[in-house]
């Protein structure tokens, strides 16, 4: 979910609605605005897009403070009474809210059993619950505060007051909320992009703190209410970057900008010397760490998959990868020395974070691979390594999986040289190749738009499979085409599909193999036999010197090891353009979200 607030002399409706669209990848089944001027308060909520929100707002409507909204389900049914901002009985105060209310059932039972609600949604309780508590005290703040001193959960929160117009309330607890600071404006923001036009000034809020936002100053202060004195700093997002260009979508722009990424991140990590520049301090968390465990969601777990590999086989520490939501309950016996290691584009997972804030209490240090530095897992964790892969904007990550495997090879690299391991393998020089081989395939777009075709135009389903390295790659793959084109799609190790799945083989089942491996060639190759024998639709795209002749496609030559950088390039691409050819909303796909804040 996204939020977004302004205060200041501007007109507050379209700075709502432009920041709204720019926070749309973080859910768009439904969304609304609250505007408040000195006569009254205006709401406008639609269940869809915010292009349909801009349709409904009334345009004589004229105000310079209010509160957004863009919603990704998760208490009650995307619906307009569902959509935020909601209200309070007496309609006085509005609030917008991000994030899970736990104790939702023990507040309603225990403070506002005579209190009609009207949606289904956990975020009315907190906004009945500051109503009710303004009615014993008599007091906005005091209320205010109150309330957050009963929530159990995640939240960023922007409360409104028609009685003063004057400033909007705001407060986070593990959800990420910002407040912008402008000259004569302030804004309030769950990321900075949504209100890049208005300044690039931000204070960070730090969980369960209140802030005051005021049009000409910002007030934050502890729960208690004791003032606290921040500085804003300034975010290097570009403005420019968070916009689409000639490009019918942001996934094919993302894809394209891959070895431009690639070769930032070469840039980022040399020294003067060509060696690897790194800082000293996470260099030394690696050296003395015994295992390390990588803890991620969706893509960033298969990028952990293929870093796994680098560091187990590079530097020798053993590595285990654990999906996020089930660490908690699956945690493994630690070692003495445990690193972990977050991978997360956004930074703001709230799968990742959990694990995070478990991993701190017993005391673990922790490294972030992050596309934020300013977020949540950067700031909360001891050292952060940056991705540079520049805002990514469509659902679907790309440049975000590439950029991690290159620092994770740099990681690995730089950490097996520490240990005094002998390498012959330069990553900083391999990248560069592979940033020449990624810029060859995003050339030939054409080539996969035909494959696409041939492959998923008409089918239920598909399976990729691979092996070793490649068995990662494929999970992405599968990943990729189902989130974008909704056919249901499996990776699969090549030699595992014949142990059950190779049942759901039919006449024309797409199966695509990839190859990159030289010591796994001829067993993938086994296995799509099987699976063609069967009536497999194949299509298998090898690494140049592996080919055969009925290869669909074959890559440019890179290192084996970073094969996946290259080999994911054409699975994009094919997911790309199943989806365009199904008419799928390829940047904005169904049900999901682009930074899922909630567990
Ligand atoms: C969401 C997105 C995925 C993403 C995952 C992890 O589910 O839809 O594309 O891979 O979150 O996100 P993160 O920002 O932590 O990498």
């Amino acid at each position: 979910c996204g939020i977004v607030g302004y205060i200041g002399e501007a007109d507050t409706k379209d700075i709502l609605l432009n920041g709204l669209e720019k926070l749309e990848y973080r859910g768009y089944d439904s969304a609304g605005i609250a505007v408040l001027n000195e006569d009254q308060l205006n709401l406008f909520k639609v269940k869809g897009r915010i292009a349909a929100l801009r349709e409904k707002v009334d345009d004589r409507v004229s105000a310079t403070m209010g509160i957004g909204h863009t919603r990704w389900a998760t208490h009650g049914e995307p619906s307009e009474d569902n959509a935020h901002p909601h209200q309070s009985v007496s309609e006085r105060f509005t609030i917008v809210h991000n994030g899970v209310i736990e104790n939702y059932y023990e507040i309603r039972d225990e403070y506002l059993v005579d209190v009609d609600l009207r949606s289904e949604t956990d975020t009315e309780i907190v906004v009945q619950l500051i109503e009710q508590l303004y009615n014993q005290v008599g007091d906005v703040q005091q209320a205010f505060r109150q309330a957050l001193s009963l929530l159990k959960g995640s939240y960023a929160i922007a409360v409104i007051d028609n009685e003063n117009p004057d400033v909007i309330y705001v407060a986070k607890n593990k959800s990420p909320l910002l407040v912008g600071v402008g000259d004569g404006f302030n804004v309030v923001a769950s990321d900075a992009m949504a209100t890049l036009k208005e300044t690039n000034h931000y204070l960070e809020i730090e969980d369960k703190e209140i802030v005051l936002v005021y049009r000409d100053r910002v007030e934050i202060q502890k729960l208690d209410g004791t003032a606290v004195e921040r500085e804003p700093f300034v975010t290097e997002i570009d403005a420019a970057d968070t916009e689409k260009g000639t490009y019918p979508h942001f996934m094919l722009k993302e894809i394209d900008e891959q070895p431009f990424v690639i070769r930032k991140i070469i840039q980022e990590y040399q020294d003067e010397n060509d060696s690897i520049k790194l800082d000293e301090d996470i260099r030394q968390a690696m050296n003395q760490t015994d295992r390390i465990y990588i803890i991620a969601a969706g893509t960033s777990y298969h990028a952990g998959l293929v870093g796994k590999q680098f560091i187990e086989r590079l530097s020798n520490i053993p590595v285990e990868v654990h999906i996020a939501s089930e660490f908690s309950y699956n945690m493994p016996l630690l070692s003495e020395k445990p690193l972990f290691i977050f991978i997360s584009q956004s930074g703001e997972t709230a799968d990742s974070r959990s694990v995070l804030v478990q991993t701190k209490e017993l005391g673990h240090p922790a490294l972030t691979l992050t596309n934020v530095p300013g977020s949540t897992l950067s700031r909360e964790a001891d050292y952060t390594l940056h991705l540079h892969a520049g805002p990514e904007i469509a659902v679907a990550s790309t440049k975000a999986y590439t950029a991690q495997i290159a620092v994770l090879a740099i990681l690995a690299v730089d950490t097996a040289k520490a240990k005094g391991i002998n390498l012959s393998f330069d990553p900083l020089k391999e990248l560069g190749i592979v940033a020449n081989a990624m810029e060859s395939l995003t050339d030939q777009k054409d080539a996969f738009d035909r494959i696409a075709k041939d492959l998923f135009d008409t089918t239920r389903n598909a399976f990729f499979i691979g092996r070793g390295m490649d068995y990662f790659v494929v999970l992405e793959a599968a990943l990729k085409l189902k989130e974008i084109s909704y056919i249901q799609a499996e990776g699969f190790a090549g030699g595992e599909l014949k142990h059950g799945t190779i049942a759901l083989i039919e006449d024309g089942t797409p199966v695509i193999a990839i190859s990159s491996q030289e010591n796994v060639n001829l067993s993938i190759r086994g296995n799509v036999q099987e699976v063609a024998a069967r009536g497999a639709n194949t299509c298998v795209v090898s690494m140049k010197g592996l080919e055969q002749n009925e290869d669909r496609f074959v890559l440019p030559q890179v290192h084996e090891l970073l094969a996946p950088l290259v080999s994911v390039i054409p699975m994009q691409l094919l997911a790309y353009y199943a989806a365009l050819h199904r008419d799928c909303d390829v940047d904005k796909p169904r049900n999901l979200a682009k930074s899922v804040t909630v567990e």
